[in-house]
């Protein structure tokens, strides 16, 4: 008696341990799909959904690996439950007769020697096979009768959208910024990010104030390679390796090229102190339009 009481209160003991594991589950999932934005756009569903997926997985090997430590219970074989377990599942999926009764499900015909079974279809093939009807009535549905799935054309379209934003963003951060492209920036956070850019990187040959030093005066009307924004981009990307200006694509992005040029372009007529003498040849608005 005294026995079955443990033994019952052992199974009590492991219910309330499972039913605390569940609803822990059942909660974290809850939170998750809570998480997940209602009208997502269709990339960040699927994204949500994997995301979802792989912390499910996470959370169910983290329970697993929890039952197994807070239950040691040396009473239960791991092994046989493990075994019972299969064999149930094997069975049921299979509903394969056991080697014991084959007998009476032999057929009477022997081919050299191979004998057959009449076993019953395994209920995993019957699922296949009433899943392929079903979901061929969801299809029909989808796409025949109410038309709301993607058919090609529309997955084509949805890709070239989806192409277009990436390339408006990407074209709007800068990324495909040359000579021809490049505008002159006048608002203040660029400039001050130009400025920024080039107090870390220019100063040192040109001047805080751009008067000039190892390298010419960059306040002046006059320019060695040419004056204007698209110049001056051309030429803070490219560099004139011979003459110690290196090229600097490799260290600033187009946007912060375009954003340093700017600044250089808002320093014209400053006039500092110290500046350097002219070089170069005087750059007109004229010859600036032409480029
Ligand atoms: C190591 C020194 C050095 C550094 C650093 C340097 N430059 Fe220069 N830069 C020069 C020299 C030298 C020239 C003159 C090239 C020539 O004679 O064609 C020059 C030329 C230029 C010109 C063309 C001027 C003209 O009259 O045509 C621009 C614009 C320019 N630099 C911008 C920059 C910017 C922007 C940076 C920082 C991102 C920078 N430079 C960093 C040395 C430097």
């Amino acid at each position: 008696m005294i026995n079955l009481l443990t033994k019952a209160g052992l199974i009590m003991n492991k219910i309330n341990v499972f039913k605390q594991s569940a609803k822990i589950v059942f909660a974290a999932i809850l939170f998750l799909l809570a998480k997940v934005p209602i009208n997502a756009a269709a990339g960040d569903a699927l994204s949500s959904v994997m995301k979802i997926t792989g912390i499910l997985t996470l959370l169910i090997i983290i329970v697993v690996l929890w039952l197994v430590i807070v239950i040691p219970d040396k009473s239960v074989d791991l092994n046989q439950a493990w075994k019972k377990f299969k064999h149930l599942v094997i069975s049921k999926s299979t509903l394969a007769t056991p080697i014991e009764n084959e007998q009476e499900i032999l057929m009477d015909h022997d081919y050299d020697g191979i004998k057959e079974l009449d076993n019953k279809v395994p209920p995993i093939f019957n699922l296949l096979f009433y899943g392929t009807i079903i979901m061929a009535i969801i299809y029909i549905f989808q796409y025949h009768l109410i038309g709301t799935g993607n058919i090609m054309q529309d997955e084509y379209q949805e890709e070239v959208q989806l192409a277009d934003m990436q390339r408006n963003l990407l074209i709007r951060s800068g990324a495909f910024l040359t000579e021809q492209t490049v505008t002159q920036l006048t608002d203040n956070s660029a400039i001050a990010a130009g400025q920024d850019i080039f107090m870390k990187n220019c100063a040192s040959c040109h001047g805080f104030k751009g008067e000039g030093l190892i390298g010419p005066n960059l306040t002046d009307q006059y320019w060695i390679n040419g004056g204007g924004i698209k110049n001056i981009f051309r030429i803070v990307r490219d560099g004139v390796q011979q003459k110690g200006m290196i090229s600097w694509q490799s260290q600033l992005a187009p946007k912060q090229i375009q954003e340093v040029s700017s600044f250089i372009m808002s320093l014209e007529g400053t006039n500092p102190s110290n500046g350097k003498a002219p070089e170069g040849e005087q750059y007109s608005e004229e010859s600036k339009e032409s480029i």
